[in-house]
């Protein structure tokens, strides 16, 4: 074991320390692995802990007290950090979150610089698409190749309810957009008891009109206000059932491959005709972490190995002092080493982290 001056990992918001002991079985080259024998090569970067929605799952009515902007990565910092990444371990993929990402007035010279790397990643982008309208088009041109919208509802009421603010006019101008510029549309919806889960085939059948895959993600504990409950939250069992009855789901005949969403061919009832795909993300009923091939990086450019971890590796700290590529990198295979073999969201001792899902990033 071997001191180093770079301290990892840490408690969000407090003090680093001076000096840690890396555990001396972590790999010193090669890819993301764990000590379960997973490889990530999938990476998600917050590029912001704000956002212009307040979803009940996943902010405070008040919001946040966001981070102040010095401690959040800059354009030339994410590109420096995605290239070690990609270049030094193994990553190929590369998701943009937040917050809502849209924030970043840079967000198109983030795709472009990250594009522009000399292993590109796929790249796409998670968002609310609040403003997605006016900057699709400059996105994809950027090299931005998928985009994932958050949409729980298509009911204006609701989605104020849900989301506390009346956006749901943005966000389908938003959708649209995205559907002019991009193959492939994905949406991704919460469904909470006694707000939207009677709007679930709906919002299914729009999407399959549009030829958009629709995937249900099972509510997580990450909501700011703690009032998940597992014995309240939609499973994913319930969805199956509830879609069912009005669409006939067959499984997906394409491989899983480390997919986090269980995918299901849909029929019409009446013709038998192919209307399209869904997914169900089941991650609290029928977790995938021994698949998992996720790493993460903060808004403030801190490591995390899952949603649900409480400690994180900082690696801007390390980047500003100086720190060489090489070194991040180490930093980076330490951090991702020690990562839990689940979420544990079923043993007795399972605390949800101090960290929303808005500053996590999803
Ligand atoms: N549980 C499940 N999904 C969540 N999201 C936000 N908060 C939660 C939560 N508590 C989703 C958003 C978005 C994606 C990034 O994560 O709906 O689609
Ligand atoms: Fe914003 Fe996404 Fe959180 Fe909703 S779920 S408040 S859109 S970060």
């Amino acid at each position: 074991m071997s001191p180093v001056d770079l301290g990892l990992p840490r408690v969000p918001g407090a003090a680093a320390p001076a000096s840690v002991t890396l555990p001396a079985d972590r790999p010193a080259t090669g890819g993301l692995v764990d000590r379960y024998g997973r490889v990530a090569t999938d990476l998600r970067v917050s590029l912001t802990d704000r956002c212009n929605l307040r979803c009940t799952y996943c902010m405070p009515a008040d919001g946040l007290p966001s981070l102040a902007r010095e401690k959040v990565m800059s354009r030339a910092e994410i590109a420096r950090l995605v290239g070690v990444a990609t270049r030094e371990l193994g990553v190929q993929q590369v998701r943009f979150t937040g917050g809502e990402p849209l924030l970043r007035k840079d967000l198109v010279e983030i795709v472009a610089d990250v594009a522009a790397l000399e292993h590109r990643p796929e790249i796409s982008l998670t968002t609310n698409a609040v403003g997605l309208e006016s900057r699709a088009r400059a996105l994809r041109e950027a090299g931005l190749d998928r985009v994932n919208v958050s949409l729980d509802t298509l009911d204006p009421d609701t989605f104020a309810t849900l989301a506390r603010r009346p956006f749901l006019e943005r966000t389908l101008a938003g959708i649209d957009a995205a559907a002019r510029e991009f193959d492939l549309v994905k949406i991704n919806a919460v469904l909470v008891r006694g707000v939207n889960l009677d709007h679930a085939a709906e919002l299914l059948a729009w999407c399959l009109e549009r030829g958009f895959e629709l995937r249900f993600i099972e509510q997580m504990p990450l909501d700011a206000d703690h009032t998940w409950d597992r014995s309240a939250m939609v499973t994913a069992a319930e969805v199956r059932g509830l879609i069912g009855e009005r669409f006939a789901l067959a499984p997906d005949v394409e491989p899983r491959d480390g997919a986090p969403a269980e995918r299901f061919e849909v029929r019409s009832r009446a013709t038998g005709d192919r209307l399209g795909r869904v997914g169900i993300i089941a991650s609290v009923t029928e977790p995938f972490c021994g698949d998992c091939r996720r790493t993460r990086l903060t808004a403030e450019g801190g490591v995390r190995d899952c949603l649900f971890a409480h400690t994180e590796s900082d690696l801007l700290g390390p980047l500003r002092a100086g720190a060489s590529d090489a070194v991040l990198a180490d930093l980076w295979r330490t951090a991702m080493w020690g990562k839990g073999a689940g979420h544990g969201m079923d043993d007795p001792s399972f605390t949800q982290p101090d960290r929303t899902m808005s500053a996590i990033g999803g």
